[in-house]
């Protein structure tokens, strides 16, 4: 059984006040554990209050980003090793951002994988798809080679616990979210190819989700799906009273 996960992605937004405000008003009112596990992934810079917070909380923190070095002369980087000692319990790979604004390819993403894979923490791996490929005839062949280059290397013991995100980008912030079978078609095709890499077992452990203008309107119908263990949202989870809508969908 597939432990609903639904992850908000604040990116770079809010000052820490408003973090810790949002914090405080969510306090109490998140789901069980067992019907629904949530997360915010934040910048650094809250991470602090975030895992504090979490200690008395159901809520997980996840980071969104980090280097795959536990550490050394890497100025400006975050060491996975730091991260992990703080009690972080996630870690947002390969978000179609970092892609787009700082170079980040399957190759870099696997060493990601594998760093915060070693520090015992949980990737979630994002899959980008672009408007252009979404275009041509086999517009699902796209989310093959992430998935599979993101898992290079990694043991299937290992690969049973990571939850990766299908995130078309041109979804991410536009308020036009991908249909329900669209993300149905694409969640069930980024299990297959976990099945074809490992197997089976591996692929029905591992936690799909969607993420692209996910709203408190959209959430229940996605939910439904066979393939969709849960969703991402960014805009939508900078609100308490959206997030908690989503959450409580
Ligand atoms: P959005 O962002 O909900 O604002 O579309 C989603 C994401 O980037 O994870």
């Amino acid at each position: 059984m597939r432990t609903p996960f639904i992850v908000g992605n604040w990116k770079m937004n809010l000052t820490l006040e408003e973090a810790n405000d949002f914090l405080d008003q969510i306090t109490n009112k998140l789901p069980d554990t067992n019907k629904v596990e949530c997360a915010i992934a934040a910048s650094p810079i809250f991470l602090e209050s975030l895992t504090k917070y979490c200690k008395n909380s159901p809520l997980k923190s996840a980071a969104e980003n980090c280097f795959y070095k536990d550490k050394g002369a890497y100025t400006g980087e975050v060491s996975p090793y730091s991260l992990s000692d703080m009690g972080i319990n996630y870690v947002m790979l390969g978000h179609s951002e970092r892609r787009k604004y700082f170079n980040e390819t399957n190759k870099i993403v696997n060493k990601k994988v594998k760093a915060v894979l070693k520090n015992n923490m949980i990737p979630i791996i994002c899959c980008d798809e672009t408007m252009t490929k979404q275009k041509t005839d086999n517009h699902m062949d796209w989310v093959v080679n992430p998935v599979a280059e993101s898992l290079n290397g990694v043991s299937s013991k290992n690969a049973q616990k990571i939850v990766i995100g299908y995130e078309p980008s041109w979804a991410i912030g536009t308020g036009k979210s991908a249909s329900v079978s669209e993300t149905q078609e694409a969640c069930c095709l980024i299990r297959k190819t976990i099945a074809e890499l490992y197997d089976e077992e591996v692929a029905n452990q591992v936690r799909i989700l969607y993420g692209g203008s996910v709203n408190d309107k959209n959430v229940k119908e996605l939910m439904k799906q066979k393939d969709v263990d849960g969703v991402l949202a960014g805009t939508a989870s900078l609100k308490p009273k959206e997030f908690l809508e989503i959450i409580n969908y």
